[in-house]
């Protein structure tokens, strides 16, 4: 079979990767995939440096336009990021009848529909292995693997640098802002890290998840995200001291009410093996009805992890590419006309468990105030902390942790909580996941 002919649109880190990889690795692609997989033309807008690590032999060009209406490219792929011209250049590689892969999470999260929708009017694959924790091959796991599970919920950390920053923030029992300044020395954290601290990354990646679990079309509009920037180093020494970690995840879980889609730094026992994901490490935990939970772990990000998912998708579409549309995956891994409406919870109606600290007056009923309040909402309380107040203070923290309860009704608590004159500011509020 002759080779299947591909076209790279931006040969940043990953892009060099692919290339690396590629042809490193050359025979056992091929004979995985059955024929060969060559690049025939990059553009990036530096061609100089896409001429030195393309060594020369692959016509480069500046230009991404001519690559997406080249007749004889079968296949192209999408690193350029952003939902800008990288939407423009996909969907013109879909009108022009190219396979598409990309690591584009935020470009799928916003505009999945459309392109998947174009994508299958047209007869083509866009494929997206490394859009979600990098090397890991999640999407995989849950498009194929897991088939034949009522999926019930998936959590992972999925956003390398807030992982590195959580790390290090409990390692070194450093602030927020310290650690970040670090993280940005080192090249851990971007210059404008907003989309990884805000959690807004790991939403992108989080909806697409929710997406191909359950069978709904991309819903990141209607994701709660909420990041690491407020959290205080007191919360992560008070959450260990109690036997928790914190991380900030994506989760996504199917209840009768509708699908829960959020992101915020969140509780975990510390004995749970994701608890243990230290550093810029990502992983995924699926439960699935039929086989329990399984865990993915690995490099979310990085120029030969995320070309290690790019080449997979490659390899897929080598073998696909002239099969029937109706043998191939479904993008969303539920045929499209089994997509489900069902709705995404708002976060007053999501139901977890919480941690609230408080700083109270140091004497007699405090407790028992706070305790009536959450058990007028009939919230049951799972463990507490009191710290002895410190020389010379009147006040001093408590820290509850609570069972299960809609947010709502904690949200109602609290507030009466902040009313008792012995308490005193504002309640610090977190989220628990016993993820069992
Ligand atoms: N910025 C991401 C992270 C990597 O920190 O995990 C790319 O998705």
């Amino acid at each position: 079979m002759k080779p299947i002919k591909v076209g790279l649109l931006g040969i940043g880190t990953v892009g060099a990767g692919t290339f690396a990889v590629l042809k490193r690795n050359q025979e056992e692609i091929i004979r995985r995939a059955g024929r060969g997989i060559e690049i025939a033309v990059v553009a990036d807008l530096d061609t100089a440096r896409a001429k030195e690590i393309t060594g020369g032999d692959i016509e480069v060009v500046s230009d991404a336009h001519l690559v997406v209406n080249r007749p004889d490219i079968d296949v192209v792929i999408e690193l350029i990021g952003g939902y800008g011209i990288a939407r423009e250049l996909v969907m013109q590689a879909i009108a022009n009848s190219k396979h598409v892969v990309t690591a584009n999470k935020a470009l799928l999260a916003k505009h999945g529909t459309e392109i998947f929708k174009a994508a299958e009017e047209q007869g083509v694959i866009v494929a997206f292995e490394a859009a979600v924790a990098g090397g890991i091959p999640i999407i995989k796991a849950l498009r194929e693997g897991l088939t034949a599970n009522r999926i019930q919920w998936v959590a992972g950390i999925i956003n390398g640098t807030t992982n590195f920053i959580l790390s290090e923030m409990r390692d070194k029992g450093l602030d927020f802002a310290t650690v970040l300044k670090e993280a940005q020395r080192l090249g851990y954290a971007e210059a404008d890290p907003t989309f990884d601290i805000e959690g807004i990354d790991a939403a992108h990646k989080a909806s697409i998840m929710s997406a191909i679990a359950f069978g709904t079309p991309v819903q990141f509009d209607k994701a709660y995200v909420e990041g690491i920037t407020n959290l205080q180093a007191i919360d992560i020494r008070y959450a260990e001291q109690l036997g928790y970690r914190i991380k900030l995840l994506g989760i996504t879980r199917r209840t009768a009410q509708g699908i829960e889609l959020r992101v915020h730094p969140t509780l975990i026992p510390k004995n749970r093996l994701i608890a243990n994901v230290e550093g810029a490490m990502n992983a995924v935990l699926v439960q699935g009805d039929a086989v329990g939970a399984t865990l993915y772990y690995g490099k979310g990000a990085g120029a030969e992890p995320t070309a290690s998912a790019v080449i997979a998708d490659l390899v897929d579409i080598a073998r696909l590419a002239d099969a029937d549309p109706v043998y191939r995956v479904p993008s969303l891994a539920y045929q499209t006309q089994s997509l489900a409406d069902t709705p995404i919870l708002p976060m007053s109606e999501i139901i977890t468990s919480y941690y609230l600290r408080l700083r109270v007056s140091d004497q007699p009923g405090v407790l028992a105030d706070i305790t009536r309040i959450l058990a007028d909402a009939s919230i049951s309380i799972d463990a507490m902390l009191q710290k002895e107040p410190d020389e010379g203070e009147t006040q001093t923290d408590i820290i509850l942790l609570t069972h299960q309860t809609q947010e709502k009704n904690i949200n109602a608590a609290i507030a009466a909580i902040e009313a008792l004159n012995t308490v005193d500011g504002k309640v610090t509020r977190l989220r628990l996941e016993q993820l069992g």
